[in-house]
């Protein structure tokens, strides 16, 4: 029988277990995937952690939001695609119950689309969730354009690389932050057209100086805590800050007298959009092409390394680069 991975407690990576399942007919309008390949993102964390802050039934939940593999079987009605195609997961809404951790999947047929051309397996299987959410983020909530200056906060992770490379796309400027000056060339080298690293200077001033004294158009803020007073410090008057994680877990001060447009980002309010996720998987799909938009994949596991996997992303071994579990 095909294998799922499957956790009944919240707790540490040891909770997650691979266990077997019949595999379940697609209902209508909807897709079933033989699983290839899938990505670990923060969110699987949270949720097998208990820090998720949606409902996650236990026991026996699942996990996984993104992936890729084949097309295996389609229920009625569900058109456009025939069996045998490569497709990657747009994310799957209801991930605890039919999350990509498993051999076999169902989704919508809405919530995937055919894998860009030249793209492998592990790269398909980590692309959607860090480059979804930064155009969302950057280009439907913050109207990025030709340009602006985009100040773009832990660039050197999922989705800051994926971000800093949307805005070379788009002819915007990305400004990457990162806590280390020793990640200044690999961040150069992923397409920044400047690094402020904050263990090194100011990060107001440094950001002042790479944009002749105006200060960020846009502000892609995936950190939170403490430290975004000093980004709200340094977006130029009128721009816009688009708040979209929270890897700092301390309070976020309220940003008192800042003339910013805020917007807090949620990718699914633009993943469970068939329309816009169509529009994505386009523009995605285009710079694929040219080898403009390509996740950095890390550390490849095996389905039975799972939980190594999970251990890797807690410790922050990956070093920003998406772990993607490989599937028989
Ligand atoms: N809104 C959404 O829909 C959505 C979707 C996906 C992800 N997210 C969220 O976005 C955030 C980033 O996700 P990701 O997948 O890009 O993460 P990631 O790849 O794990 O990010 C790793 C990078 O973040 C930086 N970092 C880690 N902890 C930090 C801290 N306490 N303060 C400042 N920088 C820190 C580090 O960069 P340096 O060492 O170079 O500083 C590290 O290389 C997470 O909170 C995630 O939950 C939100």
């Amino acid at each position: 029988m095909p294998r799922v991975v499957v956790f009944d407690e919240f707790g540490g990576p040891e909770v997650l277990r691979v266990v077997e399942e019949p595999v379940v007919e697609p209902a209508a309008g909807e897709v079933r995937v033989r699983m290839e390949a899938f990505a670990v993102n923060r969110l699987d964390q949270l949720m097998r952690s208990g820090a998720s802050p949606g409902v996650v039934p236990l026991p026996h939940a699942r996990l996984g939001v993104e992936g890729t593999g084949v097309v295996d079987a389609l229920g009625p009605g569900a058109g456009g695609l025939k069996v045998g195609d490569a497709v990657v997961l747009a994310a799957v809404p209801d991930a605890t119950v039919r999350g990509s951790y498993a051999e076999y999947t169902t989704l919508p047929v809405t919530q995937v689309f055919a894998r860009p051309a030249g793209f492998g397996v592990t790269e398909a299987a980590a692309v959607w969730v860090a480059f979804s959410t930064a155009y969302g983020a950057l280009v439907e909530k913050a109207g990025m354009r030709p340009g602006d200056h985009v100040l773009v906060t832990a660039a050197s992770g999922g989705v800051g690389r994926a971000a800093v490379r949307i805005a070379r796309r788009i002819g915007a400027v990305p400004i990457a932050v990162t806590r280390h000056s020793a990640k200044r060339d690999d961040l150069l080298a992923a397409g920044a057209a400047e690094v402020v690293a904050t263990d090194h200077g100011d990060l107001a001033d440094a950001v002042r100086h790479h944009t002749g004294g105006a200060g960020a158009d846009i502000v892609l803020d995936v950190v939170m805590g403490p430290g975004q007073e000093e980004l709200v410090e340094a977006a130029r008057p009128g721009g816009t800050l688009v708040a979209a994680g929270f890897l700092d877990p301390r309070p976020t001060p309220f940003p008192t007298g800042a003339s910013l447009t805020i917007h807090s980002y949620r990718s699914f309010e633009h993943t469970l959009d068939p329309v816009a996720v169509k529009r994505m998987a386009a523009f995605l799909g285009a710079g694929a092409d040219r080898g403009a938009l390509r996740p950095d994949v890390g550390p490849v596991f095996t389905l039975d390394e799972v939980v190594e996997a999970h251990r890797h992303l807690e410790q922050g071994l990956h070093d920003g680069r998406k772990i993607v579990v490989t599937v028989p």
